[in-house]
């Protein structure tokens, strides 16, 4: 199944919240927009991302080989990335018009965006992942470049897992999951190496430039390898809002959640204090000088 087989009218060239293309995975809604005058603003926040990949280390995460920048991409300060941002946070208000009877600006404001970049190249996965913890409620991909001919993509697919409990019928064809070793497995990266399934029953996402993608953050999801010699470059982000929850079975009782649900108004106190320090001192001292652990108390990953 593809998300791609449901396109949607374009929306006017300004950051108008954009219609929806929807399709289900399981139970799972993922939401889909392809903004088609994104040509201009792929190219810049290529040359900001593929700078940063040049001359920062970045981070090591669920990426099977290939960069990641470190998450505070929301933070540059580029008026690229703040367009990006307008765009998602416009996507956002269509979703939450989507999931919600008459959702109030309450609701539809006041999405806190945590973002980063990756860039992958020849042979590079993604592991299955989640994006969810903390007040992360929604999770995004923006696809800036596949890195291959834009009408001929046939790596570097995003996939997600069908989580609906579902019963699906025993197969045989169990084949090389598309999201096992890394063709860099050598660099000793344990968490290349994942269970084989068929993938039979996963939504896939093409890496259409231009196109956004907005699903639960609890929803899992891996990258197929790219198979390109260019770069392909997307952005994550997490949409942060402290007015929704998500019911979590598993992790019901983990410390944070318990946190959110006993202490509310001190954990959202807690969240808006970070929030505010970390956008203003943004302002003033770029967030690649912050030391370490200011980094990580004021940014987490995922975190309150
Ligand atoms: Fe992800």
């Amino acid at each position: 199944m593809s998300i791609d087989e449901i396109h949607t009218p374009q929306a006017g060239g300004s950051v108008s919240e954009p219609p929806l293309g929807q399709t289900q995975i399981g139970t799972t809604p993922v939401y889909a927009h392809v903004w088609e005058d994104a040509a201009e603003l792929n190219a810049k926040l290529r040359e900001i991302v593929l700078h940063r990949a040049a001359t920062t280390p970045g981070l090591q995460k669920s990426q099977c080989g290939g960069w990641q920048s470190e998450r505070n991409l929301q933070l540059w300060g580029d008026p690229a990335i703040d367009e990006l941002l307008d765009r998602m946070r416009a996507m956002v208000k269509s979703v939450v018009r989507a999931t919600v009877q008459n959702p109030g600006d309450d609701l539809l404001e006041g999405w806190d965006i945590e973002a980063w970049a990756n860039v992958n190249q020849l042979g590079d996965t993604v592991t299955t992942h989640v994006h969810s913890g903390g007040v992360n409620m929604w999770a995004a991909v923006y696809y800036v470049d596949c890195g291959e001919d834009e009408n001929a993509i046939n790596s570097g697919f995003t996939r997600f897992l069908d989580m609906s409990g579902i019963p699906r019928p025993v197969s045989n064809k169990v084949q090389a999951a598309a999201s096992t070793l890394s063709s860099r497995g050598e660099d000793g990266k344990a968490n290349c190496t994942e269970p084989e399934r068929t993938g039979e029953y996963d939504l896939e996402s093409a890496p259409i430039p231009g196109k956004m993608i907005i699903f639960p953050a609890t929803l899992p999801h891996y990258v197929t390898p790219y198979l390109g010699n260019q770069k392909r470059i997307t952005i994550a982000l997490n949409l942060r809002h402290t007015k929704f929850v998500v019911t979590d079975f598993e992790n019901h009782f983990s410390r944070r959640r318990q946190m959110w649900r006993n202490y509310r108004g001190l954990m959202m106190a807690m969240y808006s204090v970070k929030k505010v320090v970390r956008e203003n001192l943004a302002k003033y001292v770029p967030v690649d000088k912050w030391p370490t652990r200011l980094k990580r108390s004021l940014l987490g990953g995922g975190g309150i």
